[in-house]
């Protein structure tokens, strides 16, 4: 007989009352597999996609993230018991994720950790800071002095790129739509805050004439929405990254290389599901380094909201919100 577990289950797409308890066959990790006593868990945008049928992956047993201690490790590369953080590698896309009560999860997409940081502080994180890092210092090559725009700064991985490129001396100007926001933005050291809106290349014309207008590297948060007029902000030899869609999914139109893109700049997308893979490898992450930063109190990544295990649906209740100003987990 096969040992069970309980998991929350994608039983239909729909609504946040489709994720229901079951009881299913507890995973078997393979040979270069970690099998995962999870402790608590983030919830992602993407999951909600998932739910309500909209992602081109996903896997009934969802959770791209989780927190635990090794329960088994065939190969012995981890002792039973050691902590980790665990991110992708097909976790709720082509195998079974987090929101189980068991995870086998590739040995690629685990770290070891050490930390007093409770479970749900610590869920708070993998996600999060493994796809801001990765962003800044992989793909947009973030350096020392360079002038850095992050649009959507206040979302959870808007804020883990402020903190980030922020302790790493770059110049960063953050947006948000909402101008109540700007002190806290200002008070995690970004030089200049902007309102979120369209067109914000005119903004920056007219209200900095004697400076600058472009950017060496743009974080653009908010998606397609504004996507043209991120590459504009870019100065030539400069990177512009998209790595979110806060201002949803639809396309652009009538997008024309030759008239709206300025010779020189760079433009690329990041999508986390490569973590742990070998062009984006979890070890080049200074995992360890950015918890010893927060446990310092030298960062702030406490979870806006923490949710029970049978609490689910309300977890997910407030991810389709939009708006808890930080990280959802969920604990068990
Ligand atoms: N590329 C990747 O690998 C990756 C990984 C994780 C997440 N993501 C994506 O990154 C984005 C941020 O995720 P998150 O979990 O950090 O978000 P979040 O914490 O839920 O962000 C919420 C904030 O985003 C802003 N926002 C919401 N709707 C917006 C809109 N229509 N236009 C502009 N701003 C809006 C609001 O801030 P203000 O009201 O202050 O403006 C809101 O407080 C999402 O699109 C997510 O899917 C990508």
């Amino acid at each position: 007989m096969p040992e069970t577990m309980n998991a929350i289950i994608i039983s239909s797409f729909g609504g946040p009352e489709v994720l229901q308890h079951q009881t299913v066959s507890k995973p078997l990790p393979a040979r270069d597999e970690v099998l995962i006593r999870v402790h608590a868990f983030g919830v992602n945008h993407a999951e909600m996609h998932m739910r309500k049928g909209e992602w081109d992956e996903y896997h009934p047993i969802s959770g791209l993230e989780c927190v635990g201690i090794v329960e088994f490790c065939p190969s012995g590369d981890l002792a039973v018991g050691t902590k980790i953080v665990a991110v992708m590698g097909g976790m709720g896309r082509t195998r079974p994720g987090g929101y189980g009560e068991f995870v086998s999860v590739p040995l690629t997409n685990v770290l070891p950790v050490e930390t007093k940081l409770s479970w749900a502080e610590l869920a708070a994180l993998p996600e999060v800071y493994c796809t801001a890092w990765t962003c800044l210092f992989t793909v947009l090559d973030l350096k020392r002095g360079e002038r850095l725009l992050i649009r959507g700064a206040t979302s959870t991985v808007g804020q883990a790129a402020l903190n980030l490129a922020v302790d790493a001396g770059a110049v960063v100007t953050a947006t948000t739509r909402r101008e109540e926001r700007f002190e806290w933005l200002k008070s995690m050291d970004a030089v200049d805050v902007v309102r979120e809106q369209d067109g914000l290349d005119e903004y920056f014309d007219s209200i900095t004439p004697a400076l600058p207008q472009e950017f060496d590297k743009v974080l653009n948060l908010i998606g397609n929405r504004v996507l043209l007029e991120s590459l504009k902000l870019t100065k030539p030899g400069g990177r512009m990254l998209q790595a979110g869609w806060l201002g949803g999914l639809a396309p652009v139109k009538l997008f024309n290389p030759m008239v709206e893109m300025k010779p020189g700049v760079h433009f690329s997308l990041f999508h986390s599901k490569v973590l742990g893979s070998r062009d984006f490898p979890l070890s080049g992450i200074p995992m360890q380094e950015i918890i010893q930063k927060i446990e310092a109190g030298k960062w702030d990544a406490k979870p806006a909201r923490v949710f029970e295990y049978s609490d689910i649906q309300n977890a997910h209740r407030a991810l389709d919100s939009h708006d808890t100003k930080g990280k959802i987990v969920v604990i068990h």
